[in-house]
């Protein structure tokens, strides 16, 4: 079943049935303003945390789902009838109730037509600015005149601490005030007293404000106070003052505030009327009122949208592929990149199922993030990535998260008991990435400093995370796995090993190694290879099982993940990170990618693990308390997908990487919308395995892993165009009956054209390229080969050199 489709040339997802099977969200807004809305118009407001700077609510996991939010309610004066401009919350029959949502970059355009009146309205959040607009276009397409009154609503939270909003109500229900302060402005206020005693205050802080103004029509009513608006026994979808047909001008003095103005608009045939509301944070009087005399009309909203367009298209513009698939076109060209863009901007802290609870950078995650985003907005990549280096320690692990007030080289050290054991390995994966995007090799030797005092540059962050590992051997001559590896359900004891850190610190001394050279530093090359060739010992007297290698060994000795257990025999991260960390044999890469295919692939993506976990001990595997097929127990953990795309093309393997692809990407979703249910433009976390009795079902939309991996894996592996530190790797794994694909990319600044063309119909291999007609005999275009504009044409052919060793 459909319920939408791309629109790729305005980079937008159209759906056209508003009764999605979950809310189909998107977000609008900055780090500092932030802001979820669904296709619904239900969603919330956050200033800089959605923990601790929620000031519009949204009753996460409610019934009906995902309300309030932003809503217009329209009212025919005549008969009384009314109905929300976004489907819900009134839910008019859909027979007679038509809605288009419109998800773009960072703006979301509702429209609705009913009963003759057309709406549109179009919501986004200025660049740089802490407000936002709900523009409303009425159209009356009856034949005769109309008289429709407008209704705004939004909740405003009591606190902008959002536990504090929902359970200390005995303080909460009595700080809140609201007021009409202007001829179209209204004032929230929380604990204005405090305000009025200390005007210098910075909102959020003891003092919490919010304003709302009606711009393009005399605001004829408001209403500030929750319960006047919606009525004691009256709900969203009937509030009481639409239900009567008037607000009743109240002000808020104390219980809760909304946000409701009331404008009447008469409409001739054919006529089309604009309004638009206007909503902020801080003192309605001293910010909002200058706000609204510098943004309130609608050229300086048009020119606003613009300007925010422009700017998320020319990040977009980084990459563009036009392949024989379209769901990878969808996925490559514009929601691919934009998930990795969200998600790199608010890690896992804000979404319809991160509400709060969890604030500030995740490490691994956050280091990991990078990958996506490097291409497009290098700049900031460059500044996140410090910021997490500068997360670790001196003893080479990291601090679990980089919160708000995270003040580098002041940090305490957590516990040891606290160290996960893979959270620095993730460098070697997004410092090489950013740093051969943007040509800063110099970018080593930046010194950065130690979450908890001292410093060190960037290629001696690197050696600590390697020696982190090196220092925390177990019994067999693996890596600890600590309080968790990647995977935060593995109890392996303090001590047990986990073969996943062993892969991730192969591919770290590799690529130490390989820096080192560069660096003229040929002792630490040498070392780190040493220490790599004991490792590689280690794993092969240990680690491989026949078919597969193992997952981990507990502090006990227990082997887990083999062929003899019962309960999560063969598990997926160490078959695919045994290939991209090179440590497996060929013959070794080969068995075990083909026990993953038969154990573990299921039409809805790769399983973590089989078969699920029932009766081990939740010490030893807490992903015991998910039900079977989900998550970590024996779900597709979609963060992992990509890993089975990057090894199947490591091995050449393009219709299997292909396969891969297309079992886990959301796009390819998009006419069984009712298997997946979440959004078919974004990643979610999980997704429910053959295992579970809901098989397809996609959970925790959008900040995820999965979107990182997923576009970093289709783009620099699939696709093949990956930057090296002197040059850029061509070097596609495709499905063997592609013609071949074009790509628009922007490396160091200049624009290149790029045509890769497979007249033999094979999955790999580059025999060579052409560079603005020059000829090229190897899959690297040295970059002084490239200029802005450079037209690249890269022939696959069987007679292909053997494929360049590639990092990740
Ligand atoms: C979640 C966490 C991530 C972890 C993964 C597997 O996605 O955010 O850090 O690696 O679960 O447990």
């Amino acid at each position: 079943m459909k319920y939408g489709y791309f629109d790729d040339d305005k980079a937008e997802y159209v759906i056209t049935r508003p009764d999605t099977p979950t809310s189909w969200s998107n977000y609008l807004g900055s780090t500092v303003y932030g802001a979820v809305i669904t296709n619904n118009a239900g969603g919330y407001g956050f200033y800089k945390s959605g923990a601790q700077g929620r000031f519009m609510r949204l009753r996460f996991n409610a019934v009906p789902m995902d309300q309030p939010g932003r809503y217009f309610y329209l009212r025919d004066q005549e008969d009384g009838d009314f109905w929300s401009a976004s489907w819900q919350p009134v839910g008019k029959p859909l027979d007679q109730y038509k809605s288009e949502c419109r998800h773009g970059t960072a703006y979301t355009t509702i429209t609705s037509e009913y009963k003759g009146i057309k709406s549109e309205t179009k919501y986004y959040v200025p660049l740089g600015q802490n407000f936002e607009y709900w523009r409303l276009k009425v159209t009356n397409t009856s034949d005769k005149v109309r008289k429709i009154r407008v209704f705004s609503y939004c909740e405003f939270s009591n606190q902008w601490n959002t536990t504090q909003d929902q359970v200390n109500l005995q303080y909460s229900l009595f700080i809140v005030k609201g007021e009409k302060v202007g001829d179209n402005l209204l004032r929230y206020s929380i604990q204005d007293n405090l305000y009025i005693q200390h005007p210098e205050y910075e909102v959020g802080g003891a003092y919490m404000s919010e304003w709302v103004a009606l711009i393009g029509t005399p605001m004829t009513g408001f209403d500030t106070s929750r319960e006047a608006f919606i009525g004691t026994y009256g709900s969203y979808e009937h509030p009481k003052a639409v239900v009567d047909g008037a607000c009743t001008n109240s002000e808020a003095f104390g219980d809760n505030s909304c946000g409701t103005v009331q404008g009447d608009l008469e409409l001739q045939p054919g006529e089309t009327k604009e309004i638009m509301l206007m909503l902020g944070i801080d003192d309605a009087l001293a910010v909002g009122q200058k706000i609204v005399n510098e943004f309130g009309t609608f050229k300086r909203a048009d020119e606003e949208f613009e300007k925010l367009v422009n700017n998320w298209h020319a990040k977009l513009g980084s990459f563009k592929a036009i392949t024989p698939d379209e769901d990878i076109n969808h996925t490559v060209n514009v929601w691919g990149l934009y998930n990795c863009l969200i998600t790199f901007a608010w890690s896992r802290a804000a979404s319809l199922v991160y509400n709060g609870e969890r604030d500030g950078l995740g490490y691994r995650d956050s280091v990991q993030d990078i990958l996506g985003v490097s291409a497009a907005i290098p700049e900031e990549a460059e500044e996140r990535l410090v910021r997490m280096i500068s997360g670790q320690c001196q003893n080479g692990g990291a601090v679990p998260v980089i919160s708000k007030d995270f003040n580098a080289g002041h940090e305490k050290a957590p516990k040891p008991e606290e160290f996960r054991s893979d959270d620095c390995e993730w460098f070697f994966n997004a410092v090489p990435c950013y740093v051969a995007e943007s040509g800063n090799f110099d970018f080593y030797n930046k010194v950065v400093p130690y979450a908890d005092g001292g410093e060190a540059t960037v290629y001696g962050h690197l050696k600590r995370a390697l020696e982190f590992n090196l220092e925390r051997m177990g019994a067999d001559g693996l890596p600890c796995g600590l309080l968790a590896d990647w995977n935060d359900c593995l109890k392996l004891g303090y001590h047990g090993e986990s073969l996943f850190v062993a892969f991730q610190l192969r591919l770290g001394l590799t690529t130490y190694a390989d820096i080192s050279e560069r660096l003229g530093k040929k002792d630490e090359a040498a070392w780190a290879l040493k220490e790599r060739d004991t490792l590689d010992a280690n794993i092969q007297k240990k680690c491989w099982d026949g078919k597969w290698f193992i997952w981990a060994v507990g502090e006990d000795g227990t082997v887990y993940g083999t062929q003899t257990i019962e309960e999560g025999q063969i598990y997926f991260n160490t078959q695919v990170w045994a290939v991209m960390s090179s440590a497996a044999t060929a013959e070794q890469a080969r068995i075990c990618m083909e026990s993953v295919k038969e154990k573990l692939a299921t039409p809805y993506g790769l399983m973590l693990c089989a078969p699920p976990f029932v009766k081990t001990r939740s010490d030893i595997m807490s992903s015991v308390v998910f039900l079977p097929g989900i998550k970590e127990n024996a779900g597709i953990f979609n963060h992992t997908q990509g890993w089975g795309v990057i090894a199947e093309t490591m091995l050449g393997n393009g219709d299997r990487a292909y396969e891969y692809c297309k079992a886990s990407i959301p796009a390819a979703y998009n006419d069984k919308a009712e298997i997946r249910q979440s959004e078919p433009y974004v990643v979610g976390q999980t997704t429910y395995s053959t295992f579970s009795k809901r098989p397809g079902n996609t959970r925790t939309s959008w900040l995820s892993g999965a979107g990182t991996w997923s576009y970093y894996a289709i783009t620099q592996y699939m696709l093949g165009i990956k930057p090296q530190y002197d040059g850029l790797l061509i070097d596609p794994c495709i499905k063997h009956d592609w013609d071949g694909f074009t790509v628009e990319r922007r490396w160091r600044k200049m624009n290149l054209h790029i045509e890769v063309k497979n007249p033999q119909h094979i999955c790999k291999g580059i025999e060579y390229i052409e560079v603005d007609g020059k000829r090229i005999d190897a899959a690297v275009i040295p970059v002084s080969e490239l200029k802005d504009g450079s037209k690249i044409v890269a022939y696959m052919g069987k007679d292909a050199k053997s494929s360049p060793v590639e990092r990740v």
